[in-house]
């Protein structure tokens, strides 16, 4: 009997039905799965798996499961689970350890029933699961053959610990891949972005002035979604050539503290922390609607919110309505967590078929490969030849064609001879 701990297992038809219409709009996962459950590459093995508990991960970890090995997870944000799903796969007998509304306690005990089982395969969102690992075990305690981190804080945060010499295990930026961040970071948090803020408010986005802090990979996709549907964008950077391609982008450019005045809503996607702090939200105009779609609650400076104000109450669930001293209303949503997250369900299945197909695809690759790769404790990039492959599955699951390179077009572009 798998060992669990989750909201209610009675809610587990529910989330049947959600992951099963997730796995119907992932093709390139299901086929995947359909030869996983052949060839079984994971068989024997213990995968420890710190995810957003949502009907797309679920697909993931069947997929997985479909490969023989035995799963452990965790939720990868306290607020993030879909407790349906959660009881569902416990029902596929994978121990679960999450629920939505976790404590901060609660998130590392779930953690560290996962990390008990000493996993030899890690799949992170966030690298809260791999930082435990250095911070609370020696290397010689640990049995992991590599992990993979899903998202872009997460690789900044291995990379910062590749950099002091102090990583245990080779990790896999999933997040670098071309068939994930293009994808995923730009269309899914786009649309799930302001999926979320509609869903928590259920206001009218055309003609509002909408800030966007950040011009990467996420707030490019919002920024998009944003303007279509009829929002003037305005743009805050802090690196000087995404500042110039949002300007050529057709969006306006301002300091925070300039851009907030302005602002109906603000939509941070930076990474980064203090984004909106106090001096901004000293100058935000009244009823302004604050909410993050970057990977951690530091992005909104929740303590000067906190400090400024005289009361707050929850106006909806995941609204806090703030009153400051002066008198102005600030409404902050899913408490300065992922927006699409918590006031949404994530990325949609079309999506995270590119993202979580790398994950599994990747962990295949390492596990047969793994005596020839001499793999060291590094952060690597996805091998280039499983993002291609994934982008072909995709494509030919879409019945899209491309055209193919004749032999003289070849030779052409690889000359420098032109013209002679
Ligand atoms: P990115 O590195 O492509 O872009 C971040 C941008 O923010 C950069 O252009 C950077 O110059 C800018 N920036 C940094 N500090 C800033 C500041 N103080 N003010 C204004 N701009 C600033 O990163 P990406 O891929 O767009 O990811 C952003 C965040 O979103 C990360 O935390 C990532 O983990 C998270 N993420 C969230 C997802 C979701 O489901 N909501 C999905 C994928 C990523």
């Amino acid at each position: 009997m798998n060992e669990f701990k989750i909201k209610d297992l009675s809610l587990a038809k529910e989330g049947r039905e959600k992951i099963l219409w997730s796995e119907k709009n992932m093709p390139v996962l299901q086929k995947i799965k359909e030869r996983f459950s052949k060839e079984k590459p994971f068989k024997g093995l213990k995968i420890g798996a710190c995810l957003h508990i949502t009907s797309e991960t679920a697909a993931l970890i069947n997929c997985l499961l479909s490969g023989g090995a035995e799963i452990f997870l965790a939720a990868s944000n306290p607020l993030s689970t879909q407790d349906d799903v959660a009881a569902a796969l416990v029902k596929n007998g994978i121990h679960v350890y999450g629920w939505r509304g976790e404590s901060n306690e609660d998130y590392y005990w779930c953690i560290e029933k996962v990390l008990e089982q000493k996993p030899n395969i890690i799949h992170d969102d966030g690298a809260d699961m791999i930082s435990f690992i250095h911070q609370n075990f020696k290397k010689n305690e640990i049995n992991i053959i590599a992990g993979f981190e899903e998202t872009t804080t997460g690789v900044n945060r291995l990379k910062a610990l590749e950099s002091e010499n102090k990583l245990f295990f080779p990790i896999f930026a999933i997040n670098n891949a071309n068939t994930k961040r293009l994808f995923d970071n730009r269309y899914g948090t786009g649309q799930g972005a302001i999926f979320g803020i509609l869903n928590g408010l259920h206001i009218l986005l055309a003609g509002k002035t909408i800030v966007i802090a950040g011009y990467g990979w996420c707030s490019k996709g919002i920024a998009l979604r944003a303007s279509g549907n009829g929002a003037k964008v305005i743009i805050t950077e802090v690196d000087p050539i995404k500042a110039l391609e949002a300007y050529m982008d057709g969006f306006q450019v301002l300091p925070m503290e300039e851009a907030i005045k302005l602002a109906d809503i603000v939509i941070t996607a930076t990474g980064c922390i203090d984004v909106v702090r106090k001096e901004h939200l000293m100058n935000a105009k009244n009823g302004v609607i604050l909410c993050n779609s970057g990977h951690f609650d530091v992005e909104i400076n929740k303590e000067d919110l906190n400090e400024l104000s005289i009361s707050k109450r929850e106006v909806f669930p995941y609204v806090t309505e703030y009153t400051l001293n002066d008198g102005r209303k600030i409404y902050l949503l899913a408490d300065g967590r992922l927006v699409n997250l918590v006031l949404g369900r994530g990325h949609p299945p079309e999506i995270m078929d590119l993202s979580f197909s790398l994950h599994a695809l990747c962990a295949e690759y390492i596990i047969k490969n793994k005596d020839n790769l001499n793999l060291k404790a590094k952060v690597y990039d996805v091998p280039l030849e499983v993002d291609i492959k994934i982008a072909e599955t995709k494509l030919s699951s879409l019945g899209i064609k491309i055209d193919t390179l004749t032999d003289k077009q070849k030779i052409y572009l690889e000359s420098w001879k032109y013209g002679t």
